[in-house]
């Protein structure tokens, strides 16, 4: 591949891929059997990214493996209606040609391992995406470093990532023990990214095992508390015991090792973190975001219940950001048109904060995203009020009857 005999595209991505990997200590490549790229959004990418990709498509890249998208940096059905600059809009569409012709699997989403793209058990992959890699490294046990913009490309268009991190076995062993101590309680479903966002901060890199997660934590609480964790920390893998396939007991997360460090998650420490992880005020909420990473259709119909019908207040915005097919589902079960008659709008395939959201000039987001709540202030120029989904629509629909107790 190095010497050209696979083309010009595929020389240049294991030029980079060599180089880089000699730098990250790999001896050798692999082979991966997917790909992720995050190199998608135009607010993130700028004019150098849409050069990167189209380098690589003229000269001839294609995708020698499944490789999905990250969420396009605009809305991908109506730009327009989210008041994206045209200028803008060129440049994005430019960046969705190039892997158009590189043959990429244009989910656009965050959620690729709930689009079908899901690795199993000890599969060796190459994704970017910070929540998705600490989800499928967590979750489904797969193994992928958190990759970079650029070298996700050349995953793609080699089938090979570095052999060094997350894909060697020694190196996913568990380093700091965290006992949850919350009196034999189950957690809420909003303290998942309350404790994903606590646990990044208090981990940085190192590997965490979690004991004491009582019941049976759903889908979407584990992608909201690893989307938090990737966040606030460069938390990549999260052994949850119970959970995490290589964690079915404490002993086997640390690999017969003794813990280096031990965390106890009290009552306080939740509080405290929720309280931390918002710094704007209910009154001046104009804004409320739902779905990073992107919503499910539990989740979706979840907010068609909380509203019972009721409408958005005047002046207040509330986008719910999804995947295509998950809006092809709520239309055909009826919540997409029961939501916009509420005056909540779904965005297709784009990302809370890596789009053109400012052109809006909202002043306070209100979110139940953990990775929102720590980006936000930085991506979006606004304040943020982290809360559960429940406060969240309760904040903002005009008739206050009806609502469900939180
Ligand atoms: Fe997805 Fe964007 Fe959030 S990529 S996880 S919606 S920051």
């Amino acid at each position: 591949m190095l010497s050209g005999k696979d083309g010009p595209a595929v020389a240049l991505a294991m030029r980079i891929l060599t180089k880089v990997g000699g730098a990250c200590g790999a001896e050798r490549l692999i082979p991966v059997t997917s790909a992720h790229i995050v190199l998608a959004m135009y607010k993130s990418i700028f004019d150098a990214g849409v050069e990167v990709c189209e380098r690589f498509a003229e000269l001839g890249g294609k995708f020698v493996i499944p490789t999905t998208l990250d969420p396009c940096g605009m809305d991908t059905e109506s730009p327009e209606k989210f008041k994206t600059p045209k200028t803008y809009q060129e440049k994005q569409r430019r960046v969705m040609a190039a892997y158009q012709k590189m043959g990429a699997i244009p989910v656009w989403t965050c959620t690729p391992y709930l689009t079908g793209s899901a690795p199993r058990l000890g599969e060796h992959i190459g994704w970017t995406e910070s929540s998705a890699v600490a989800y499928v490294n967590s979750v489904l046990g797969a193994r992928t470093n958190r990759e970079t913009a650029v070298i996700d490309i050349c995953i793609g268009l080699t089938g090979r990532t570095m052999d060094y991190g997350l894909h060697k076995t020694e190196n996913r062993r568990g380093q700091v023990l965290i006992q949850l101590d919350l009196n034999g309680r189950e957690l809420h479903p909003f303290e998942y990214p309350v404790l994903g966002y606590y646990l990044g901060k208090a981990l940085g890199s190192r590997i965490g095992v979690v004991d004491g997660i009582k019941g049976s934590p759903s889908t979407e609480e584990l992608k909201n508390m690893m989307a938090g964790a990737a966040a606030s920390g460069s938390v990549a893998l999260l052994h949850i015991v119970g959970v995490t396939p290589e964690a079915l007991t404490v002993e086997t997360a640390f690999q017969g090792r003794k813990p280096e460090d031990t965390i106890v998650v009290t009552e306080d420490i939740l509080l405290k973190t929720r309280q931390d992880m918002s710094t704007g005020k209910k009154n001046e909420v104009d804004f409320v975001a739902l779905g990073c990473p992107h919503y499910t259709i539990r989740e979706i119909e979840a907010v068609t219940r909380i509203l019972k019908g009721r409408k958005i207040k005047p002046g207040v915005q509330c986008w719910i950001y999804t995947t295509k097919s998950t809006a092809m589902l709520a239309e055909r079960m009826g919540y997409r048109q029961k939501l916009e008659e509420s005056g909540v709008i779904l965005t297709l395939e784009t990302c809370m904060l890596i789009s053109p959201v400012e052109t809006w000039g909202f002043h306070t987001i209100m979110t139940d995203s953990a990775k929102c709540a720590y980006y936000a202030p930085m991506q979006c120029k606004t304040q943020v009020l982290y809360a559960p989904v429940e406060d969240c629509i309760n904040a903002i629909a005009a008739d206050q009857k009806g609502g469900e107790a939180l």
